[in-house]
């Protein structure tokens, strides 16, 4: 059969059908995939703070529980921060003279908080409340990683919205008695769950509006 189209033109075309389906199909796909990458979610991402606070000294070794230092978490939308007088019963003169709590020191005599960098965050059009994941079984660990044994803090979880859905939509897989929560995340027995899950009357709550006011 006689060429329809020249050799040249038959290339155009198809170099042009290549680029079209990577640009309707591919690009979109591949920023849907970066979308979820550490790299865009700040995932695994810490801060240099002003005091080198370590967790995994204060809570696994010194055994002191999260609620003495984040009072919110249990009753309030809010975890909060420790007021630096939380820190003053143990670090008293001898400690606070170091270099490593000038920051305190700073605070303490200017009477404004120690400047703490957030790690994890989410953008001002999300509601969310910690009181009612507390209340529900939902361990501070789960959603933050394990706090107790990090030097540094580092956002633990993606706090994409397919993240908290995944656990909406099935609550008994990640729920633990009120009481375990500095002992850290026990995940996976889903007959417990079950059971605390009728027990806290634990609902799953899907509806946009749920996280979305
Ligand atoms: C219940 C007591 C207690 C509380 C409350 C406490 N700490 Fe500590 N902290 C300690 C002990 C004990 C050490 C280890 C002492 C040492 O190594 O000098 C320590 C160590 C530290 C260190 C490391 C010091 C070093 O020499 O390496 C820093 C920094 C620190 N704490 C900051 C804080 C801050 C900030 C707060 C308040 C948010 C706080 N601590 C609250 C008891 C406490
Ligand atoms: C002695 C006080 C103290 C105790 C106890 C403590 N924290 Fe903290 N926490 C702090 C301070 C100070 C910061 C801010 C500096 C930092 O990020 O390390 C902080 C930061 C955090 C953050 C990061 C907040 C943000 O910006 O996203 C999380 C999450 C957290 N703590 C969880 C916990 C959990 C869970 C426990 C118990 C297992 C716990 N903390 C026990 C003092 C404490
Ligand atoms: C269901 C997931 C979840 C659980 C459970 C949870 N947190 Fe959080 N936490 C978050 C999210 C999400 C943020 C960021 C909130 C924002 O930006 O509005 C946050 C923020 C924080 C902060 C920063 C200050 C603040 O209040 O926003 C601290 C401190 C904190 N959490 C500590 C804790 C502690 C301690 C526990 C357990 C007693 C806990 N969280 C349980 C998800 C959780
Ligand atoms: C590990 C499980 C888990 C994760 C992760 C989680 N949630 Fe929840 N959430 C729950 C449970 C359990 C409840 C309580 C259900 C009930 O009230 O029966 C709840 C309740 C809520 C409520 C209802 C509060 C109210 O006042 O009615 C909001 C809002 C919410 N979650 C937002 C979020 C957001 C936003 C995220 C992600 C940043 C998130 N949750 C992540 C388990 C989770
Ligand atoms: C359990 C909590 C939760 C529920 C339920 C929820 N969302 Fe979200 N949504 C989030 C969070 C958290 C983000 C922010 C994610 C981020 O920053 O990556 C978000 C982000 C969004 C965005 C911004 C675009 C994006 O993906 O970042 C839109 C649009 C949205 N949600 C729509 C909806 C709709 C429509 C529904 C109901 C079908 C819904 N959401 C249900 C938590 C929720």
């Amino acid at each position: 059969m006689a060429q329809l189209f020249s050799q040249r033109a038959d290339i155009l075309l198809r170099t042009a059908l290549v680029a079209a389906i990577i640009s309707v199909v591919a690009l979109p796909l591949a920023a849907w995939a970066f979308a979820r990458t550490p790299a865009a979610t700040g995932q695994y991402r810490a801060f240099r703070q002003p005091v080198p606070f370590a967790h995994s000294l204060h809570v696994s070794g010194l055994k002191i529980d999260c609620r003495y230092c984040h009072a919110g978490a249990e009753r309030a939308a809010m975890a909060g921060l420790p007021p630096t007088a939380a820190c003053v019963p143990c670090h008293h003169d001898a400690t606070v003279s170091s270099n490593l709590f000038t920051a305190v020191r700073q605070s303490l005599s200017s009477g404004k908080p120690i400047p703490w960098q957030r790690v994890t965050r989410l953008p001002d059009f999300v509601f969310f409340n910690h009181a009612v994941h507390v209340q529900n079984g939902v361990d501070c660990q789960a959603c933050h990683g394990p706090v107790e044994s990090m030097r540094e803090v580092y956002q633990a979880a993606p706090l994409t919205m397919e993240w908290c859905v995944q656990c909406h939509r099935a609550p008994e897989r990640y729920i633990t008695p009120r009481a375990t929560r500095v002992s850290g995340w026990m995940r996976g027995d889903l007959a417990r769950g079950r059971a605390i899950a009728a027990r806290y009357d634990v609902q799953r709550l899907l509806s946009c509006t749920t996280c979305h006011r």
